[in-house]
């Protein structure tokens, strides 16, 4: 592989979040019905991510993580409550957002390529050739120039994921959404993706605005995030809102840092 992540896409038609957050949840309630039960999930979750930043929710296995991330991309209706884009309600699963998967659901008899494209396949304003042009431009963003034809299962763990970034960066999202998206990788190959991501994701010349990540990895979480949501044991409420204001690339090793993450810890114990 010889490129790390680059960013070269340019959105003219990006609309700026100009005041406001990009993506508000405002008072999320959400109880599964579980045969005649019903199961508390979130009990009245509100954050905001606003242009330029990553924002991570963290809290307990079990709390209601995923099932926010999912409200939040249009996927499941909450009980209760509200979520917008740019001030408009987000109903169902919108263009505008897009969504990495921690075990990178790839269809294995598309190769890299199929699968970047097969993402854009109800864009039907680009042509098939606009979609491969996309779809190639973004396999090589994300690191993977010269595996357009591989097939998943020829892929490392880390490669797979680059095709999920991939296939999110095609859509050229404002909002991008991240599932816990390196922790099926091995530690090295997550540390090299997290270190490209940030700029990869957030610059000037993104469409994308905004990241919500999910994650339970407090090392991972000082070292990108702008801001970090942390949820209490289910049924979920916001335990605490942070805003990490550290330079970046950020140190892993300095002290602050090391007060950053000790600080999660507590927050999460
Ligand atoms: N589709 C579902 N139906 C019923 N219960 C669910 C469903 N999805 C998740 N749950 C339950 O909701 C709770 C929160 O799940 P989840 O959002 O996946 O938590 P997290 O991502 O924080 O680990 C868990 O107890 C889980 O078992
Ligand atoms: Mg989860």
């Amino acid at each position: 592989m010889s490129s790390g992540l680059e960013s070269r896409h340019i959105a003219p038609d990006k609309i700026v979040a100009t005041t406001g957050p990009v993506i508000s949840a405002e008072h999320i309630r959400l109880d599964y019905k579980k045969e005649k039960e019903q199961l508390p999930v979130l009990d009245d979750v509100s954050l905001n991510a606003c242009k330029d930043e990553f924002v991570t929710i963290t809290g307990p296995s079990g709390c209601g993580k995923s099932t926010l991330l999912r409200i939040i991309g249009g996927l499941l209706k909450p009980t209760s409550g509200t979520v917008k884009f740019l001030n408009d309600p987000i109903t169902k699963p919108r263009t505008e957002i897009s969504m990495i998967f921690q075990n990178f659901v790839l269809l294995p008899w598309r190769t890299a390529l199929e699968n970047v494209t097969f993402g854009l396949s109800s864009r039907d304003d680009l042509s098939e050739d606009q979609k491969k042009e996309r779809a190639t431009s973004a396999l090589e963003d994300a690191g993977l120039k010269g595996f357009e034809n591989v097939y998943p299962g020829e892929l490392s763990g880390g490669m797979k994921q680059r095709v999920g970034i991939a296939r999110a960066l095609a859509l050229e999202p404002q909002a991008l959404l991240m599932d816990e998206p390196f922790s099926s990788l091995d530690n090295i190959t997550a540390d090299h993706l997290r270190k490209e991501i940030y700029s990869l994701l957030i610059n000037p010349s993104s469409p994308i605005q905004t990241v919500i990540m999910v994650s339970h990895n407090v090392e991972e979480i000082v070292e990108l995030s702008d801001k970090v949501v942390v949820l209490s044991p289910r049924p979920a409420h916001v335990v605490a809102t942070l805003k990490i204001e550290m330079p970046r690339p950020r140190n892993k090793k300095s002290e602050e840092f090391f007060a950053w993450v000790d600080k999660l810890y507590s927050l999460l114990a």
